[in-house]
């Protein structure tokens, strides 16, 4: 989990329960009816990635609303929306870049890229750009470590070798798709 992921989840002043839409409803109950009724909350990954699919980040209030309907603790939901990477706990930019910074890819420039790109964006580590269209996260090793550097997109396309051509390439293309509807 990395820090600039973490919400807060604060148990002695909860927040309230988020609501979602019937629609949105369905959605979770086809996840969950995969499973074996006394296992629903197998379907937790499911649900908080709908989640931050209709609401672009899960929030406390959708933790706990997760945690009463699949009938789990908060923090157990909170665990899982907080190991894992691609799910974002706050709002975060139309394309979030995720590089690779665990130990194999430092020794092969995975922190220079990151930087390269923070100074390039002009934003810090976990944050967005002005503009709303980049998110500049560290993430944890993709499996993909004899192609460093590496990053991720939008939790979906993973970028290898980026020499910083590729980098200046990436941001161009990237940008040039800030009108589209990309979903993150
Ligand atoms: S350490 Fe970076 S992909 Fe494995």
């Amino acid at each position: 989990m990395s820090s600039t992921q973490m919400n807060s989840l604060d148990l002695t002043h909860p927040p309230k329960a988020s609501e979602f839409s019937d629609e949105i409803v369905a959605r979770f109950a086809r996840e969950v009816a995969k499973y074996p009724n006394d296992q629903k909350q197998s379907a937790v990954m499911a649900c908080l990635s709908i989640v931050q699919q209709v609401n672009g980040f899960v929030s406390p209030g959708d933790e706990l609303f997760l945690a009463a309907y699949l009938e789990m603790p908060p923090m157990a939901v909170h665990e899982v929306s907080t190991f894992y990477n691609m799910y974002n706990l706050a709002p975060v930019g139309k394309f979030k870049i995720n590089v690779c910074t665990n130990l194999p890819c430092q020794l092969r420039d995975g922190q220079t890229a990151l930087d390269y790109l923070s100074k390039k964006l002009g934003v810090g580590v976990g944050g967005t750009t002005k503009d709303g269209l980049f998110t500049l996260q560290p993430g944890e090793c993709m499996g993909a470590c004899a192609d460093a550097p590496v990053m991720l997109v939008n939790d979906r396309t993973m970028c290898s070798f980026m020499s910083t051509e590729k980098m200046d390439q990436m941001i161009e293309t990237l940008s040039a798709l800030k009108d589209d509807g990309v979903q993150s």
